[in-house]
């Protein structure tokens, strides 16, 4: 059954950090490389679900603030008291944040929630300050086309959460004309330090054949 991504993550909320997921792996994996340097003591974190991020840049000193459109993963993230942070329900086409207040804006596998790149992407310009890093990261455009999706059950309900298929080239339009320069990018493949994931989460089996569709995307771009 296909939801809306609110009401979807209202749902997922309570098992997200507890249910082995292969591609959150991929994806911390991909994302803590490419932010290893990074030392901005201002972050936001849009789309912060229930913190995951957000964790990471508070345990690393910064002043935190996630913005999420669903209550249910806002409640799980604040429940974690992190130091520094600051937890707002609001939509990441307008963010309750001034203008050139962050040093790096995050938003980790949310972008394809949401169906007006220019805004969103004009939102996370307008809250960059200059010379700040805004980096993303989704599911790879292949993989969407491949049929993978945000999919997760509940008893013998499986859902799967309404996903815009944005192409690269309309991604790459978006940041640009949003006053974003291009630093980095990259696109990733399920490798042996996913392995675990897929079998704790009885998805061993898929892994040979997953692993040779790129399964993520992630950009590092500078607000100029
Ligand atoms: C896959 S989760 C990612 C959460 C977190 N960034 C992470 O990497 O664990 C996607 C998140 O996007 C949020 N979301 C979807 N549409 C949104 C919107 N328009 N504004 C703010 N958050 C939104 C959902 O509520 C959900 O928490």
């Amino acid at each position: 059954m296909q939801i809306s991504a609110v009401e979807g993550y209202r749902l997922w909320a309570p098992a997200y950090d507890s249910m082995p997921n292969p591609v959150l792996a991929l994806e911390t994996r991909v994302m803590r490389r490419l932010l290893s340097s990074n030392r901005s003591t201002r972050v936001v974190d849009i789309a912060c679900g229930t913190g995951r991020w957000t964790r990471y840049f508070a345990d690393r000193q910064a002043t935190v603030f996630g913005i999420d459109l669903c209550q249910e993963m806002l409640y799980l993230a604040r429940r974690r008291q992190l130091p520094r942070s600051h937890f707002i329900l609001a939509d990441a086409l307008r963010v309750p944040l001034r203008t050139a207040s962050a040093g790096l804006v995050l938003c980790s596998l949310a972008l394809g929630h949401f169906e007006d790149l220019d805004q969103a992407f004009t939102e996370m310009a307008r809250i960059a300050q200059p010379g700040a890093v805004v980096a993303i990261s989704d599911l790879h455009p292949e993989a969407l086309a491949a049929g993978w999706t945000g999919s997760f059950r509940v008893g013998k309900l499986e859902y799967s959460i309404a996903n815009f298929r944005h192409s690269a080239s309309s991604i790459f339009a978006a940041a640009r004309n949003a006053g974003l320069h291009l630093n980095t990018k990259t696109e990733a493949h399920f490798a042996a330090p996913e392995l675990g994931a897929f079998a704790a989460a009885g998805k061993q089996g898929h892994f040979n054949r997953f692993r040779t569709t790129p399964a993520l995307w992630a950009g590092l771009w500078q607000k100029i």
